[in-house]
């Protein structure tokens, strides 16, 4: 059974005050329970060490990114190795979101390099993949997600190391969500290219994130879908009621 991961992916934003006081809602609405899911919250990386120092218990906490060299120490102006948000506490970064991708030109192969670094470093590696409006009006949606999984997934991921987050580049940030067909569709292959990837056995285990435009409001029926193993949410989860709107779905 694959337990599904309610993960907040809070971009750049949050001043201290302001983001440790919902870091620690997320983790006072976690203390104590036994819940049915995990939770995961990527602050910036100014926040990171602060947030992850923070008194919690299950909840992880990664970062947004990491670095693409394959050396954890060395002159590389302005970047963080994976070795260094590992020592600050985290457990998971995502690696690939299509933020990254457009905005600094990152290609699978950069993806892949900074996901292996991640999971060489003892962190596990979100690795986002999703297809764009464009590609998806040309039918190419599958074949750019298939793509996208031979080139950025590590063919040392397991399970444990990795998780795959679908994000439809057009469904981010904009209210607009694929129809649950879609989203079946689309989870289904990618299931599918990791069997080819990793095989059986650790295809079957690996979860696979919907994300783009998750509110309370339609989480249910999203995480209800056929391979959809959990959520990354981006604008509801900088609100603790929506985050955990989302997340008490599956209570
Ligand atoms: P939104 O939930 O704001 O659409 O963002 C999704 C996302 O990019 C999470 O990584």
């Amino acid at each position: 059974m694959r337990r599904k991961l309610i993960a907040g992916n809070w971009k750049m934003n949050e001043l201290k005050t302001e983001g440790l006081e919902l870091a620690q809602a997320v983790f006072d609405k976690c203390a104590g329970q036994k819940l049915p899911f995990d939770v995961l919250i990527c602050p910036p990386m100014s926040l990171l060490g602060m947030v992850a120092d923070l008194p919690h218990e299950v909840v992880g906490v990664g970062s947004q990114d990491v670095a693409c060299t394959t050396k954890s120490a060395g002159a590389f102006t302005g970047d963080v190795s994976a070795t260094m948000v590992k020592d600050l506490g985290a457990t998971h970064t995502l690696v690939g979101h299509s933020e990254r991708r457009t905005m600094h030109h990152e290609t699978d192969e950069v993806v892949c390099q900074k996901a292996l670094n991640a999971m060489n470093a003892g962190l596990t590696a979100v690795v986002c993949i999703g297809e764009t409006e464009i590609e998806r009006e040309n039918g190419e949606a599958l074949t750019v997600v298939a793509r996208q999984i031979k080139g950025s997934v590590p063919k040392t991921a397991t399970a444990d190391n990795c998780v795959i987050a679908y994000e439809p580049v057009w469904a981010i940030g904009t209210g607009k969500t694929p129809t649950t067909e879609d989203v079946a569709e689309v989870h289904t292959a990618i299931r599918q290219e990791l069997t080819s990837l990793l095989g059986e056995k650790i295809a079957s285990q690996m979860r696979i994130l919907y994300g783009g435009s998750v509110k309370p409001s339609n989480a249910k029926e999203l995480l209800s879908v056929e391979n959809v193993d959990g959520a990354l949410i981006g604008g509801a989860s900088l609100k603790i009621e929506d985050f955990w709107g989302i997340a008490a779905t599956q209570l």
